[in-house]
């Protein structure tokens, strides 16, 4: 079996010297498996070491006036790897639509740089058993027009799990992520893309998440930010 990713979002979370107190903990981390996303502008400081860095979101151009923009050329040419695209709150605060997430993953491909797809649902699809079909509309969105089917990530965040410390249970996971595969090997067959699993993900629960084997890999914001509780996540994904 290949090797699950273990992926944090820092979001828009610490100060610089908070940045500087993480690291003396984390960055002796020594797993390529691991992608540390932080806030954009403190990516340098995670660099160089033992496992990768990847950008909380990039644009859908090379260069030029965007103001405020980051776009995969650049982000590649630092020596990040990962973005992580069409994160739910981008999706709500920023009004991002499938079409505009779908243009920024092609852009991050034209750079190799590995884009992590966000999907999921609101708890008011779900109470209206619109859940298959809303994941289906942002996966085949998302894809549109994809050739490096094997570099995309997928990540399965249910929006009433993220921040909320209440997670779908394993059969309803299992049973998600598998109808997530079924669209994408309808439009790619026999890809290895890897499907993740995102929203309150924590020390306390990540034992029994893990007993999942349809799941590639996590997405983990709050619990990213406390070392401890980042390290006992990836120990436990690792020793599994
Ligand atoms: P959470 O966030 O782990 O704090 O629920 C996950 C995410 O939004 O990526």
């Amino acid at each position: 079996m290949e090797n699950k990713l273990i992926v944090a979002n820092h979001k828009m979370n610490m100060t610089a010297s908070e940045i500087n107190e993480f690291l003396k903990e984390l960055g002796k981390i020594n797993n390529k498996n691991v992608v540390i996303c932080p806030t954009s502008i403190y990516i340098p400081y995670f660099l160089k070491k033992k496992f990768q860095v990847g950008i909380q979101n990039t644009f859908i151009h090379e260069k030029g006036a965007y103001t405020g923009e980051v776009s995969p050329m650049q982000a590649k040419s630092l020596g990040v790897n990962y973005t992580i695209l069409g994160h739910s709150e981008r999706r709500m605060y920023l009004e991002e639509s499938d079409t505009f997430i779908n243009k920024k993953v092609l852009e991050a491909l034209n750079y190799d740089l590995k884009p992590i797809i966000c999907i999921g649902e609101t708890l008011e699809e779900r109470n209206m058993l619109k859940t298959d079909k809303i994941l289906k509309r942002q996966v085949i969105n998302a894809l549109r027009d994809v050739a490096k089917i094997e570099e995309v990530i997928i990540a399965y965040e249910p929006i009433w799990a993220i921040g909320t410390g209440v997670v779908p249970t394993n059969k309803e996971i299992k049973a998600t992520i598998s109808y997530i595969k079924t669209i994408i090997n309808g439009l790619y067959p026999n890809n290895k893309v890897k499907v993740l699993y995102g929203g309150s993900v924590t020390e306390k629960n990540i034992k029994e998440l893990n007993k999942i084997k349809e799941v590639d890999g996590y997405l983990v914001g709050g619990a990213s930010l406390k070392p401890q509780a980042f390290l006992n996540i990836i120990e436990v994904v690792d020793s599994q």
